[in-house]
């Protein structure tokens, strides 16, 4: 099985404005589809392709501009400086799961398969999707549920959920889609499942929070006219990249200089956010979510 259709690959690498001779991170370098691009638009540059799972190293080119870092990719400068790296001319971030994670039953990102809740990307992590059912507080479940999984009626999964285990654990996919299967109808359940699958997944791999210490790093390892291209699937991640784009800090606090101008590190070059064409769409139907934000750093 194919382990990832790359998206919006064209629109991302010409957001990057390669240089040949330039240094690129590909910060989710997943099964080689986007990095396979910028190889070959680079000529004496490098390359620098980071992934948490183990896996992606399936898929490391025979190339020697490329270099894998097995690592999350919150700590980019801190491997960026091991390899005496301090700026770089791009930075590509395809954010998310792959294919290969749905796809691989035992992961439990799917609830296409029964397995264990697992959901890390990182198999080294301590924290499971199952710890997150079995132990949070109605709070926090509805927390990852309303801003996670955007579903209207958290709280009331959130509470049926710890209702449930206190008569027995909720250990497997299955289970937990049992569980879910009061909340909607044969129409509604594979919108429903996906929203509380994504919702775990995020929680679980701390998505929000590295992408926030992520997009502060990336800036702050860019090169002055070096491009940063984000895609994301989810409407809290696009937010967040749109205001740290927009404004150059986390908070998405917008900052004026004495004229009322709108200071902001970076430039916007997708003026109109960019998503897949109707062409791709019909070819990977798991593109419908992408969105591409670009912005060059002044
Ligand atoms: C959507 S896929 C990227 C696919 C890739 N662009 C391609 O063409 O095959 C996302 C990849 O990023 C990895 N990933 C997600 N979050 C990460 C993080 N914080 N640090 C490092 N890798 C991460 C995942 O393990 C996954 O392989």
């Amino acid at each position: 099985m194919n382990y990832h259709v790359p998206v919006l690959l064209h629109e991302s690498i010409e957001g990057l404005n390669i240089v040949p001779q330039g240094i690129y991170v590909d910060a989710t370098f997943g099964g080689g589809g986007h990095s396979s691009l910028i190889l070959k638009n680079i000529s004496g540059g490098k390359l620098f392709g980071f992934d948490q799972d183990e896996d992606a190293k399936l898929n490391i080119p025979d190339n020697q501009n490329f270099t894998f870092v097995h690592h999350n990719f919150r700590y980019i400068k801190r491997f960026l400086r091991y390899y005496n790296v301090t700026q770089v001319d791009g930075i590509l971030a395809d954010l998310g799961v792959s294919s290969h994670h749905f796809d691989t039953p035992e992961r439990g990102f799917s609830f296409r398969f029964n397995a264990t809740l697992d959901m890390r990307m990182d198999t080294t992590n301590q924290l499971k999707a199952h710890d997150v059912v079995n132990t949070y507080d109605v709070d926090s479940l509805t927390y990852v549920l309303k801003e996670y999984g955007e579903l209207p009626n958290a709280k009331k999964v959130a509470y049926t959920i710890v209702q449930e285990r206190e008569k027995q654990t909720i250990h497997t996919t299955e289970d937990l889609k049992q569980l879910c299967k009061r909340f909607c109808n044969p129409k509604t359940e594979s919108k429903f499942l996906s929203q509380v699958f994504q919702a775990l997944r995020i929680e679980v791999n701390k998505e929000i929070e590295v992408l926030q210490e992520f997009l502060q790093a990336g800036l702050e390892v860019l090169k002055p006219g070096g491009r940063f291209v984000v895609i994301t699937y989810h409407s809290l991640e696009d937010r967040l990249v749109k205001n740290f784009f927009k404004t150059g800090n986390i908070q998405g606090v917008v900052k004026k200089d004495f004229y009322g101008n709108v200071q902001s590190p970076f430039q916007i070059i997708s003026k109109k956010i960019i998503t897949p064409t109707h062409e791709e769409l019909e070819q990977n139907n798991r593109s419908r979510s992408a969105k591409l934000r670009i912005a060059e750093k002044k």
